[in-house]
Parts: structure tokens; C-alpha cells; sequence
């Protein structure tokens, strides 16, 4: 099966190129025929669909080593390959933390048995705490291209400046949880009306806002490459976009729940809409919403942030943030965003695949001797979230119960066919 010889019939092909109509063989792993009337000793049907090049995503939590009961790198490959992925971005907030060679040996060693093609994001600092830089070399001697220390960022500026002139020579990107954890400490949603109303501690826009501008300024300082992680506010949206405007080597990512979401879910007390950054307010989903739609966002990501339900049911103020995201992305992209399709994919395949340097296997144009990994869309059919038929060993969606058009039939990697007509295949 896996160097088998499919069709991809009766679709669209949308890649950075443009659109055309066109089926596309594939053939050990590899396109070998992109045109019309193709035959092939097995077809996948794509009638009425969008053939396109695999998402990629920049930032998932895979939980892999230490919290399997929320996630492992299979169960998180699995729901990635549903949700059109065929490339994801571990993060490395795991336990142990992803800070050495060997922990990202693991993950990849896992990942290689997985229906995704699973990269590794290392620590920045050792065991993420901050203080000490963590053994970059040898862990981006192993393919590692992006490091952070997500679910917290670098508070520290001396240390940031010495780990951006550390990752320029190596030639690899720091993305940023952008927080400054003193202005954010004892806060546990947006600080604004809502907070106030729920007596629920906020944490300030200016928190996140505060570590962009002075990332920016850390970027201008040494000319290394920033990757701006799950931005949240109008604010840093403005800074991004003056940044980029002025020729400063930084890149952004805007999560679907900062685009569909605002504080006011907060209401119910569900933990479910506890995240970090947090949910905010209309006018700064309307900033992100415009930020992706004019170009200051260069991909959306999911930050798949799994929690068992015994851990995320708790009360709000304790319970841990994050929410689901790998299988309901694409389908909010299309339902929620204004934007054509080709505009939504760049988003979510090629442009990431820039910045997590995977460009040449994952997110290029479709065309003879590509690697076939490639995802095909019913752009058409409706579905609605439920959460128990997520492939994600966790349950934390805030989007139960919510209609979506837009779903994945087809996922291939490596021309295995890991998705079809919307079923892992493994
Ligand atoms: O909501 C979040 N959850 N934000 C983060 O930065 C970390 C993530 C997690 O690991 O659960």
C-alpha cells in the first residue's frame, strides 16, 4: 500500500502556483503525473474537491514524553493527518523537556512510525527555565530548525540577545511565547470587562505586548530571524505588521482560537476556554482577522494544546490552559475567514513550511516528481465538531456542537493514503 500507485481524481489543484483543474498520480511516494484523465490501478475520489499540497503546522503539543495520558506522538499524528497536516512542529514544554539531543531522538523516533510527518521544536534554555541556554548545536544536528520555549518565553533579554546570535549562526529560528511573566502573574484570562465582571484575575494585553516590542528590538539588534508565536492582541498585530513594513526579519502566527473566540466565552466558567494567551476581546479578533488577511500573519496555527479531562476539569483557576486544535483548523479557516481558499492554504501549508524550513517536502506546488504529500478538501461538506469522535486522545474542543464547512477527505504522506474519505487509515 504504501508505494502503491494512486489517482487523485476529479479535483481541484490549489497550490502556490495557482488553480487548475487536474487529477495527480502518484507513484512510490512521489507525484509522477499531474493532467487530466489520468488512470490508476486505485483512484481517490476527488470529485468536487480542492487538491492541495499538506498542511503544516508550527505549533503542536504532542505531550510525548510524560503526559501520554493527554497525548502521545501517535494519537496527535493521527487527529494531525485528519486534519489535513502532514507535517507538525512538536513543541518541547514535554517532561522531560525537549532540551537535548536524545529527548529529540525520542520524539522523532516516534514520529517516524506516526501518519505524520512529525518535527521537533528544541528548548531555547535549559529544562525551559530560562537561565541557561540549552545545547542547541546538537540538537539542530538532528534537523531541529525551530526552537522556543513555549508555554513560556524568554524573560530574560541579555540571554534572548545571546540566543538570537546563537541561532543565526546556526542558521535556525527562535519563536517566542511572547509574555512577560511578572505583568501576567495571578491571571488566568483576559484582564478587561470580562475579568471584572467574573472576578476572574486578568492578565493585560501589554504582557504579551511588551516581549514583542522588545523582540522586535532584539531582532533589529542582532538581525536574527523572530518567529512571533500565537499573537493574541491588536497591539501586537500593529507592532508585527510596522516591523515587517520596515524590512526586520520577523514572522507571525495567529492560532483559530484568536480569530473565533473572544473573553466573553468565559462566562460559563468553562475551563474548556481557558488558553494562553487568552481568549480577548472583538476588537482584537478583528485585528488578527485583519492581520491574517492582509499578510502580517504568515500562518495560521493550531497550538493543539491536549489536557486530559480530569486535569482540565477543574475549576477555572486552576484548571491547565489550552484547547484542541489540529482537527477543527481548516475547517474554522474556511467557515470563519473571509478569504479564498488559496489565501487560507497559504496560511496553512505553504507559508509555514517556510518558516519551519521544510520547504522542498512539504507545502510546494504540486507537480511532477514532488514528494506526495498532499490533502484533498470537500470545501462543500458541512460537519459538526463532536468531540468524542476526535482521534485526539483529549477532549478539550471549545468548539463542540459548532457547524463547520469545510472537512478533509484525503490525506497522503509519502503517498500513503493515512486519510481516506475522511477515516485513518492507521
Ligand atoms: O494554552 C496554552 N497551552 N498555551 C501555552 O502556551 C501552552 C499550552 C500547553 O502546553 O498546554
Amino acid at each position: 500500500m504504501v508505494n502503491g500507485e494512486f489517482v487523485l481524481r476529479g479535483g481541484e489543484v490549489v497550490d502556490a502556483t495557482g488553480r487548475r483543474r487536474a487529477d495527480v498520480k502518484v507513484r512510490n511516494g512521489v507525484v509522477v503525473e499531474v493532467g487530466e484523465d489520468l488512470d490508476g490501478r486505485r483512484v481517490l475520489d476527488a470529485d468536487g474537491c480542492v487538491v492541495a499540497p499538506g498542511l503544516v503546522d508550527l505549533h503542536t503539543h504532542l505531550r510525548e514524553p510524560g503526559r501520554e495520558e493527554a497525548e502521545t506522538v501517535e494519537t496527535g499524528a493521527r487527529a494531525a493527518a485528519l486534519g489535513g497536516y502532514t507535517a507538525v512542529v512538536a513543541m518541547p514544554n514535554t517532561e522531560p523537556a525537549i532540551d537535548t539531543a536524545g529527548v529529540v531522538r525520542q520524539v522523532l523516533e516516534a514520529g517516524a512510525r506516526s501518519c505524520c510527518d512529525v518535527r521537533v521544536a528544541g528548548a531555547i534554555t535549559v529544562d525551559r527555565a530560562g537561565t541557561q541556554l540549552a545545547p542547541m548545536a546538537e540538537m539542530a544536528e538532528l534537523g531541529v530548525r525551530m526552537f522556543t520555549d513555549d508555554g513560556r518565553g524568554v524573560q530574560d533579554a541579555r540571554l534572548m540577545r545571546r540566543a538570537l546570535e546563537y541561532a543565526s549562526a546556526l542558521g535556525v529560528v527562535l519563536a517566542q511565547h511572547c509574555e512577560d511573566e511578572a505583568l501576567a502573574s495571578g491571571g488566568h484570562m483576559h484582564e478587561g470587562e470580562w475579568s471584572s465582571r467574573l472576578g476572574i484575575p486578568g492578565i493585560p494585553s501589554e504582557a504579551e505586548e511588551l516581549m514583542v516590542m522588545r523582540d522586535i528590538a532584539l531582532a533589529r539588534l542582532t538581525g536574527a530571524r523572530v518567529h512571533f508565536q500565537h499573537l493574541s492582541t491588536a497591539g501586537s498585530v500593529a507592532m508585527v505588521g510596522a516591523a515587517k513594513a520596515q524590512g526586520l526579519p520577523v514572522t507571525a502566527e495567529a492560532t483559530p482560537h484568536h480569530f473565533t473566540l473572544t473573553a466573553a466565552e468565559v462566562a460559563s466558567y468553562d475551563p474548556v476556554f481557558k488558553v494562553n494567551p487568552p481568549l480577548r476581546t472583538a476588537a482584537d479578533v478583528a485585528a488578527v482577522r485583519e492581520g491574517l488577511a492582509s499578510g502580517v500573519f504568515d500562518a495560521i496555527a493550531t497550538d493543539h494544546a491536549p489536557h486530559a479531562q480530569e486535569d482540565k476539569e477543574a475549576p477555572f483557576d486552576q484548571a491547565p490552559p489550552g484547547m484542541l486544535g489540529l482537527e477543527t483548523a481548516l475547517s474554522l479557516a474556511l467557515t470563519e475567514l473571509d478569504l479564498p481558499i488559496e489565501q487560507v492554504l497559504a496560511l496553512c501549508s505553504w507559508q509555514p513550511a517556510r518558516v519551519a524550513g521544510l520547504t522542498g517536502q512539504h507545502g510546494g506546488p504540486i507537480a511532477e516528481g514532488a514528494p506526495a504529500n498532499l490533502c484533498v478538501i470537500d470545501t462543500a461538506a458541512t460537519w459538526v465538531v463532536e468531540p468524542e469522535r476526535l482521534a485526539s486522545r483529549s477532549r478539550n474542543t471549545p468548539y463542540a456542537g459548532r457547524k463547520l464547512t469545510g472537512k478533509v477527505r484525503h490525506t497522503l504522506l509519502r503517498g500513503e493514503p493515512v486519510v481516506v474519505d475522511g477515516e485513518a487509515q492507521r
